[in-house]
């Protein structure tokens, strides 16, 4: 599988020619490696409905034909006024997919929709697990993961929002995966990081693995 970062909270997840693209804000944001009018993307995955990650989804769709998925009330409400395939789930429920299967994993942050719950997601793909956090502060939950074996685990690091570097590191130690890709940072003033200080202290932890990808950087696993 190839991990591709897009920028901000936007991966690109490939394998056997399948394309999950998640949380592609890329209009508007200028550290975006990719612009909406090119990326391809058969599945989208939208963790919550404010605009940095909800982003080029529509418009990601209508010209690829993808199917969009959110939790309920996100898929049933603004998105099914859009005119585009959807797919949904909710906290805490693993579901096959066509490329494996996904789990909808809380979040602890607004949704930008009412009645709606912000998530993060588990992918299997492949027989690889990605842990994607969307936007979210450190929950006791994230030590749960740890039972799911995660491969990869996407963590904001960005502060302010979300969780900070040092809330990271813990998420990292509950998550205890093999790698730790840092996301949600640099794109803003207030979210200003520096990735390496992050990667230094989780790997002198001797926790995991940390790669730091730049926008446009992609990371294989086997
Ligand atoms: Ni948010
Ligand atoms: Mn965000």
């Amino acid at each position: 599988m190839r991990i591709e970062y897009l920028g901000h909270a936007c991966f690109l997840l490939e394998d056997a020619g399948v394309k999950i693209l998640i949380d592609p804000f890329l209009t508007g944001n200028q550290l975006a490696a990719k612009t909406a009018g090119e990326v391809e993307a058969d599945y989208i995955f939208v963790t919550h409905g404010h605009d940095d990650h909800l982003g080029d989804t529509y418009a990601i769709a209508k010209r690829t034909g993808a199917t969009v998925y959110a939790v309920v009330e996100f898929a049933d409400g603004p998105m099914a006024e859009q005119g585009i395939k959807t797919a949904k789930g909710n906290i805490g429920g693993r579901q096959k997919t066509p490329f494996g299967s996904v789990k909808f994993f809380p979040a602890a942050h607004g949704s930008g929709v009412p009645g709606a719950l912000a998530c993060g997601y588990v992918f299997e793909i492949g027989g690889k697990k990605v842990y994607h956090a969307g936007d979210t502060g450190l929950i006791a939950e994230m030590s749960l993961l740890a039972d799911e074996r995660i491969d990869v685990a996407l963590l904001p690091i960005g502060d302010f929002f979300t969780m900070g570097p040092e809330d990271a590191v813990k998420a990292a130690e509950m998550i205890a995966p093999k790698c730790v890709i840092p996301m949600h940072y640099d794109t803003f003033p207030v979210i200003k990081q520096n990735p390496d200080d992050y990667k230094k202290v989780v790997e002198d932890k001797g926790i995991c693995e940390v790669k730091v990808l730049s926008p446009g950087g992609s990371l294989e696993i086997y």
